[in-house]
């Protein structure tokens, strides 16, 4: 990183030499001026990140320096330097811009640290404002955020199938943004002005679920009062986004398919079928191989819906996200809640980048959204987030990376390594999956996926190794 340049303004020799001693062995890129327009001319000439300035200066004085400043490079960070007596133009300073102002007699550690803090802001400033411009222009899908490969290639898909009418599969770890890209496929395709319509299956009770959303006819069972329209007819033109798409019975499966097939519905207690227009999206998060596997979802309606699978990492497999997704919910947040925060201190950003995020993005919004209300000041700090996320320690190890002379297999090693370490956790817990998982911070279906892959259980046995 470039080294930060301060500029040193003063009319007497003996302070600017030693400001500038200071300064330079905090490791700044420091250049003076011998006077306000000298100060000024500097400014217009090379690319300042932080004014320190003496107020009282023969022909042009501080505040004039200031005001040339705020107007060159509205973000240059300037310190003012009064002398006791005249805290009254310090006051006028800080009114019109400056960062902050030191009384003299000081200390060298007091302008340090107000130099450091005036430059830290900046740069946070700078780096908020680098994301926000990220933000306004590639790295979003309507309200999608995200700039990995994964998530650029779900943009992709969205654009591709938006003209297509086919059913689309959605899968993820719960809080991954799933019915936020089943949003997003509506609002792109030909059917953005017709309804989209949300239903969640496991919400509904069984026994209410075909009359949910096919509709029925009056008197068709007790309670039928009169004829009522299903989510199918509410959607009708548009699309029906069906979420937890496992908790529908199998027998109501069977209908749902043959609905897909016809594109026809017969409403409850109905002798006649009716036409329909819908694009269904379909989501769960369950792998639903899985669910086929154990008669929770029909193959067939499952092949049906799998057209156009679009699979939603979780967050912890796309971490280089999470600064730009930091960015987007203060943005938001600051704007709800009416509280600025101009960005995010760097050991925070760390503990938020190196977090497991069982959540995912609904968790890491949760994060900010408290963060934000509870926090002071315009930056984030740490002792804003949770105390689970700062308590997560850094991954462990590092000391034992030695690479021989020669070399070494890579792959072979972190698999044996990755073996180790499942072997250690079920010893551990004797035996117990579930825990062994948490252990090692994965979900069970990962640590299922591992142990497999090292052979460490049969495939298919539910049972404990
Ligand atoms: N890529 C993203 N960019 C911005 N916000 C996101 C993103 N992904 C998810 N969110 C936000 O995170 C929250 C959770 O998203 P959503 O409800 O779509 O998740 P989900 O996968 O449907 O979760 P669940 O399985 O629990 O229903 C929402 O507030 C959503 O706006
Ligand atoms: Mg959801």
């Amino acid at each position: 990183m470039a080294k930060a340049r301060v500029l040193v303004v003063d009319d007497e020799k003996s302070m600017r030499d030693l400001l500038s001693i200071t300064l330079e062995k905090e490791g700044y890129d420091v250049l003076t001026a011998a006077g306000g327009e000298a100060a000024i001319e500097a400014l217009r000439r090379d690319a300042t990140d932080a004014v320190i300035t003496d107020l009282r200066m023969p022909k042009v004085d501080g505040l004039q320096v200031l005001r040339a400043a705020k107007e060159i490079s509205p973000d240059v960070a300037v310190i003012v330097i009064t002398a006791v007596a005249s805290t009254e133009t310090a006051v006028e300073a800080m009114k019109l811009g400056a960062y902050d102002y030191i009384t003299k007699p000081f200390k060298l550690d007091e302008v340090s640290l107000i130099v450091r803090n005036a430059l830290e802001r900046k740069r946070l400033r700078d780096e908020n404002l680098y994301l926000r411009k990220q933000l306004e222009t590639q790295h979003r899908f309507e309200n999608i955020i995200g700039k990995s490969g994964r998530i650029l290639e779900v943009f992709d898909t969205i654009r591709k199938i938006s003209d297509s009418p086919s059913t689309a599969m959605i899968t993820g770890e719960s809080g991954t943004g799933k019915e936020l890209v089943a949003r997003a496929i509506h609002f792109n395709s030909l059917r953005r002005d017709k309804p989209f319509v949300s239903v969640n299956c496991g919400a509904i009770p069984e026994g209410l679920m075909e009359s949910e959303l096919f509709g029925h006819v009056r008197g068709a069972f007790t309670g039928a009062v009169s004829n009522k329209i299903g989510l199918f007819s509410a959607g009708e033109g548009g699309t029906l986004f069906l979420d937890e798409i496992t908790e529908i019975p199998p027998l109501l499966q069977v209908k749902l398919l043959r609905a897909i097939q016809t594109r026809e519905i017969r409403r409850v207690g109905d002798t006649k079928d009716m036409k329909t227009d819908v694009r269904l999206i379909a989501a769960s998060n369950r792998n639903l191989e899985d669910a086929v596997k154990d008669g929770i979802l029909r193959e067939d309606l499952y092949y049906r819906l799998n057209v156009i699978p679009i699979q939603l990492p979780p967050l912890r497999e796309r971490r280089e996200d999470i600064p730009l997704l930091v960015a987007h919910f203060l943005q938001k947040f600051g704007k709800d809640l009416g509280k600025e925060a101009r960005g995010v201190a760097p050991e925070a950003m760390i503990v938020l980048e190196r977090y497991h995020w069982p959540g995912n993005i609904r968790e890491l919004e949760n994060v900010l959204e408290r963060a934000i209300v509870l926090g002071a000041g315009d930056v984030l700090g740490i002792e804003s987030l949770p105390e689970t996320l700062r308590r997560e320690r850094p991954v462990k190890g590092m000391e034992a990376v030695d690479l021989p002379e020669d070399g070494l297999d890579l792959e072979a090693t972190l698999d044996t390594i990755e073996r180790g370490y499942l072997q250690r956790a079920l010893d551990r817990t004797g035996g117990v999956q579930t825990k062994a998982a948490e252990l090692l911070k994965m979900t069970f279906r990962q640590f299922r996926y591992k142990l497999q892959k090292h052979s460490l259980v049969r495939k298919g046995s539910g049972g404990d190794v």
